[in-house]
């Protein structure tokens, strides 16, 4: 059985409700700024030993839990884990970052791609929520997530990380039929996948779109944005009583929030450049925002994180439904104190834009 969540100030804010203070916590707080993080990494051998053991998995998850008083924990994961099991041979190389052995490239091989099922091939992600959920005792939430259907095209039809795109947008220009196929059966496959999480114990979601920026608007509304609404109207929203906010997040997207919007989903993520007073304005109610620090103002003073909290605090301005996180990932060379810094900046400076 798990236990009622003690700290809920993270999901009442997602869904735009009351709450003492501004929930915080950071986009990949668990990982390699953190030296505990390190060493289990070297105990373990790779990133995806980690990943795939439930028990190291829930470690990883908890490890900034213990230095911070952190709002929620995110499943210990990578977006990648859906390709893998699809069979395309997901490796690390250091440095040069995801890659994978067997990329897709035209309608036979995207035809041939298996749904993976959340039990099987994917069972050691439900079995690490599971696990997860039952050694939080109830002490803050814990989100899933999935990385958005154009995102993992992007690393699928490239094959790893890429500058141009070239091989994605060449499909997309000449083939465009072709990779739909591949966004949908994506798509179908992350429904799937986020429903197992919750099943497991997930409390909220969060879909990553890094790539939809980098798309022009009218191709990142056919590509991406299609697809992400398809995925949250296949959403399970509720698990006994409990609503589960859906978050989506698209790096380079703040021009388009209110198209996001209109998908019904709960909250958007914001990246830095664009203000989250005129994000608000345009969302106008309808959602609730998360963001959107700089991760690189982790490398400056603490007086002057202090200085971004308050100010980003001031431009999202009084009431509910923001949840206080970077703009993108905490880089691996930040000081783990600029870390704590930045979480105590948000509980002690954001009391005061909360009726009490
Ligand atoms: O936020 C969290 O703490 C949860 C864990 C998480 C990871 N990856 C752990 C990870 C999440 C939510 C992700 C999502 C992810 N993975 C995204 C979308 C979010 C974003 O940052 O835009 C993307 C694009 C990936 C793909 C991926 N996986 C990249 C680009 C890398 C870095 C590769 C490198 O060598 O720099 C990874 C590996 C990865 N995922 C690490 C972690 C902690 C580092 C692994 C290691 O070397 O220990």
């Amino acid at each position: 059985m798990n236990q009622p969540l003690l700290n809920d100030r993270y999901i009442k804010a997602a869904l735009q409700q009351p709450t003492d203070r501004t929930p915080v916590w950071m986009m990949r707080q668990a990982g390699r700024y953190l030296p505990e993080y390190r060493e289990l990494r070297a105990e373990a051998g790779s990133f995806m030993d980690l990943c795939t053991n439930p028990e190291l998995a829930c470690e990883v998850t908890l490890q900034p839990l213990r230095r911070y008083p952190l709002d929620a924990a995110i499943l210990f994961s990578d977006i990648l884990t859906i390709p893998d099991a699809m069979g395309l041979g997901l490796y690390f190389t250091p440095g040069e970052g995801p890659a994978f052995k067997n990329p897709v490239r035209n309608a036979k091989e995207i035809a041939a791609l298996p749904i993976p099922d959340p039990n099987q091939e994917l069972k050691y992600v439900t079995d690490a929520v599971s696990t997860i959920r039952h050694e939080l005792k109830g002490e803050v939430p814990l989100i899933g997530f999935s990385g958005s259907p154009w995102t993992l095209a992007t690393y699928m039809v490239e094959g790893g990380t890429t500058k141009n795109f070239s091989q994605v947008k060449g499909l997309m220009y000449e083939q465009p039929q072709v990779l739909h196929q591949l966004l949908d059966k994506l798509a179908d496959s992350i429904i799937t996948y986020l429903n197992a999480q919750v099943e497991a114990g997930a409390q909220a979601l969060m879909i990553f779109d890094t790539w939809g920026g980098v798309l022009i608007p009218r191709d990142y509304q056919e590509f991406s944005l299609r697809y992400m609404s398809k995925i949250v109207q296949g959403l399970v929203r509720e698990k006994d009583g409990q609503q589960i906010p859906v978050t989506l997040f698209t790096k380079g997207g703040g021009k388009w929030l209110d198209l996001m919007a209109a998908t019904g989903c709960d909250c958007l993520g914001v990246d830095w450049t664009t203000n989250l007073s005129e994000a608000r304005q345009i969302v106008d109610g309808k959602v609730a925002l998360q963001g959107n620090m700089d991760p690189s103002i982790l490398y400056g003073s603490d007086e002057r994180i202090r200085q971004e909290v308050e100010t980003i605090l001031a431009s999202y301005g009084h009431g509910s439904g923001h949840v206080f996180n970077l703009g993108h990932g905490i880089h691996q060379t930040v000081d783990p104190e600029k870390a704590g810094v930045f979480v105590n900046a948000v509980h002690e400076l954001s009391k005061k834009y909360h009726i009490q």
